[in-house]
């Protein structure tokens, strides 16, 4: 048997903001212990060139990658098992961008998520539908197509709100490909039905843009001040409390085992104070982050060390992204013409065109068709039919089962083998 093949997943964390405990087990937390995958290739990388989308505050971003880096090491990402780069330092993307952007139909990034929702909110404000939307947000999925198919990743491990811009990535390659010959990989999402979805300090999702959230890696005593600020009902020590609801709840699963969140069940029947309830969350929370806290902390005090790790992450990562770039740019005619003396030259139309079938009536008034591959090169030339219902008939039957035998129906054209012939039909059967 041979081997499987190597998977490829790639993430990326956009540098704006904090980390928090949503980023933590929604994210991080999964992509580590994917990382450890048998049989698999795993591409983790800081979006900066994303940041700036949304964020003007050089500090902020500069401040977020630095955060972010030492957050992805301090939770146990292996650089030396992974790729794990920052994307600025990868310059074959905003190439690629750019080819990406000339197959990329205009129509397409109208209907990109982000972007709608943006001129949603222009409408809905009674303004210019283009107020505040810089082209960088209507180009965004192109950004991030470019940051997948650069690496040629299978499987992109994400939230539902990013599988639009995953398909996306999916339909730019696909027109890539079609244009110039399959050369990108097309991209799958992948959402993970057990990721927790953590709610935040007020019960709506944990989210920097709610101003919910709770940091990953805020000190001890900031963690318990945090914790203590999670809603809860108003029920008195000793009454019986809901699981149903209640963020504090759904906190602690996320964090706790099996055994441990049963016990906390029971722990809410018999009516714990919500002090108490507090207390055990935030323990068990400590718990599990402390030992990676003192990790985070002394990465974000030694940014000379992480610049290091980066560089030799971002060294690996061109070790792909420059040879592929030098073939996709081959692909789309930016050559060198000094290497390009006596070419064959072939043009786009003939590369990628069909087999055909042509039909006619010959000066013996029989009826005849020819099969012709893209170039118009014969591949299969029929016997003489009575009628051209016939013909048509035949052609129908090839059409439609290509395996059928070709016996008695003609002969392949000169130099063409008869499994080129059944090639074509197969192609076109495939094509529909
Ligand atoms: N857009 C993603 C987010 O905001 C981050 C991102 C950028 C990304 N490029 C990517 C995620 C490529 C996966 C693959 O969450």
């Amino acid at each position: 048997m041979s081997k499987p093949a190597i998977q490829r997943f790639l993430t990326g964390i956009t540098t704006t903001g904090t980390p928090h405990l949503g980023n933590y087990v929604g994210a991080f937390r999964p992509a580590v212990e994917a990382s450890r995958r048998p049989g698999t290739e795993n591409f983790y990388f800081l979006a900066d060139y994303h940041a700036l989308i949304k964020c003007d505050q050089p500090a902020r971003v500069q401040r977020s990658t630095l955060e972010i880096a030492a957050c992805w090491l301090a939770v146990g990402l292996d650089p030396d098992q992974v790729l794990f780069y920052r994307q600025s330092d990868i310059p074959e993307i905003p190439q690629l961008t750019w080819l990406l952007t000339c197959v990329t139909g205009k129509g397409l990034l109208n209907r990109a998520h982000a972007y709608k929702a943006a001129v949603d909110r222009n409408n809905a404000a009674g303004v210019d539908v283009d107020v505040e939307i810089s082209a960088g947000l209507f180009m965004y999925p192109v950004l991030m197509a470019a940051d997948i198919l650069m690496f040629k990743a299978h499987k992109i491990p994400v939230g539902r709100d990013q599988v639009q811009h995953v398909e996306m990535a999916r339909d730019i390659a696909n027109s890539f490909n079609y244009l110039y010959g399959e050369l990108l990989v097309p991209p799958e999402a992948q959402i993970d039905e057990n990721v927790a979805l953590l709610p935040g300090l007020d019960g709506r999702k944990m989210s920097k843009s709610y101003d919910n959230a709770i940091p990953l890696f805020a000190t001890r005593e900031q963690l318990r001040k945090q914790i203590a600020g999670i809603v809860t009902d108003s029920r008195s020590p000793g009454e019986t409390k809901e699981v149903e609801g209640s963020p504090l709840f759904q906190v602690y699963e996320a964090f706790a085992s099996p055994e441990e969140t049963q016990q906390l069940r029971h722990a809410y029947a018999d009516g714990i104070s919500w002090a108490d309830a507090k207390q055990t969350l935030f323990e068990r929370i400590d718990r599990e982050i402390a030992p990676m806290r003192e990790r985070y902390q002394s990465l974000v005090g030694n940014p000379v060390e992480l610049e290091r790790i980066l560089q030799s992450g971002a060294e690996k990562a061109r070790a792909r992204a420059t040879p592929f770039m030098a073939e996709l740019r081959h692909a789309v005619g930016l050559r060198n013409l000094s290497s390009q003396a006596g070419q064959p030259k072939v043009d786009k139309a003939s590369r990628t065109a069909l087999p055909s079938f042509k039909q006619y009536r010959d000066s013996d008034g029989q009826f005849y068709f020819k099969l012709v591959d893209g170039k118009g090169r014969l591949l299969l030339q029929s016997v003489a039919f009575a009628s051209a219902r016939e013909a048509g008939q035949t052609i129908a039957r090839l059409r439609q089962s290509p395996a059928a035998a070709l016996v008695g129906i003609g002969e392949p054209g000169p130099g063409v083998a008869v499994t080129e012939v059944a090639s074509a039909l197969r192609m076109l059967s495939d094509a529909g």
